[in-house]
């Protein structure tokens, strides 16, 4: 297959208005993707949607140090600018936004955007600081590119909750597009951390969609069934297949994330995992039954 042309890639915020001013004055639409980079085709599979809903699709790479709660996480995070370059290419990404840390936090940076609701569970209880720095950075890149959609996975379900929060209630002219979890054929959700997995972890990673669809199932077939002995059950079964810890594995409303013992409306089990000193989540959707 030919290659395709290098994908353009500007690196200020004043370069990038400028490829978008052109495209704005052409009735062009964009599409951004925000990314930290090290990407698959869970990512791509976001760079897809953008091309099939705008004209143009813009991703970003910027691993973001405002939301690591841990410094080795930060440091150990996969940098691969290259080849996520060409992956975009073949997607037919229109440009590439990857900006430097002084770029995106000058000096004496002093601004946090703070959603109150949805961020005091899950994500929120286990890494604190994460969704502020998540919730800074894109408002930023938000308001770098003035997007006409913006696109985020569903496997980070909270983070687009909040994101989607966030918008509404800043009135930021934006649309949150949900995009839908990509995962390997044994059911591993696609993450970027994924590659951190010695040989043996990746054998017991799959054990984590494998569990929270068991329960998915059972709720959804078995009306009114409670949760919580289900859950349970998960956990110790999470950790007897080798998760070293089970931060959460809990059954929550999908619009507020309020905690929810039966599935009483559309819900999702989430869970977050450790295997060695790599935390993997994933969320799966329950439907009640009618
Ligand atoms: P990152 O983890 O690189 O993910 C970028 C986007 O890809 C997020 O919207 C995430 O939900 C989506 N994604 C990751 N794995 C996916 C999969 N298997 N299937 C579908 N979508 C997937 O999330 C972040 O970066 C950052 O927090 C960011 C939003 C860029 C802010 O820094």
């Amino acid at each position: 297959m030919a290659q395709p042309p290098p994908l353009p890639t500007v690196r200020s915020i004043a370069e990038l208005r400028a490829v978008l001013r052109q495209w704005r004055q052409a009735g062009q639409t964009v599409g951004l993707v925000p990314t930290m980079g090290a990407l698959h085709d869970g990512h791509l599979a976001l760079v897809s949607a953008a091309k099939a809903a705008c004209d143009r699709a813009v991703a970003t790479i910027f691993v973001n140090p405002k939301q690591f709660d841990r410094k080795d996480d930060l440091d150990s995070y996969p940098r691969t600018e290259e080849e996520d370059s060409r992956l975009l290419a073949e997607r037919n990404a229109d440009l590439l936004f990857a900006p430097p840390g002084r770029e995106v936090y000058p000096e004496s940076f002093s601004t946090n955007v703070s959603v109150q609701a949805l961020t005091d569970c899950l994500d929120g209880v286990h890494r604190p600081g994460h969704f502020d720095g998540v919730t800074t950075v894109v408002a930023k890149l938000l308001l770098q590119s003035l997007p006409d959609k913006a696109f985020f996975g569903e496997k980070d379900f909270q983070q687009l909750s909040i994101v989607s929060r966030m918008v509404r209630d800043l009135d930021m002219p934006v649309e949150i597009v949900p995009v839908g979890t990509v995962r390997q054929s044994d059911g591993l959700a696609l993450s970027s951390r994924n590659k951190l997995l010695t040989a043996e972890q990746r054998k017991v990673a799959p054990l984590l969609y494998a569990t929270l669809k068991e329960i998915a199932d059972r709720l959804a077939n078995e009306p009114g069934l409670r949760a919580e002995p289900l859950l349970s059950a998960g956990r110790h079964s999470l950790a007897l297949g080798g998760f070293a810890n089970v931060d959460y594995l809990e059954l929550r409303a999908a619009d507020d994330l309020a905690a929810l013992d039966r599935v009483t409306r559309p819900a999702r089990v989430f869970a977050a995992a450790w295997l060695g000193n790599t935390r993997l989540i994933d969320n799966l959707p329950v439907e009640p039954a009618t």
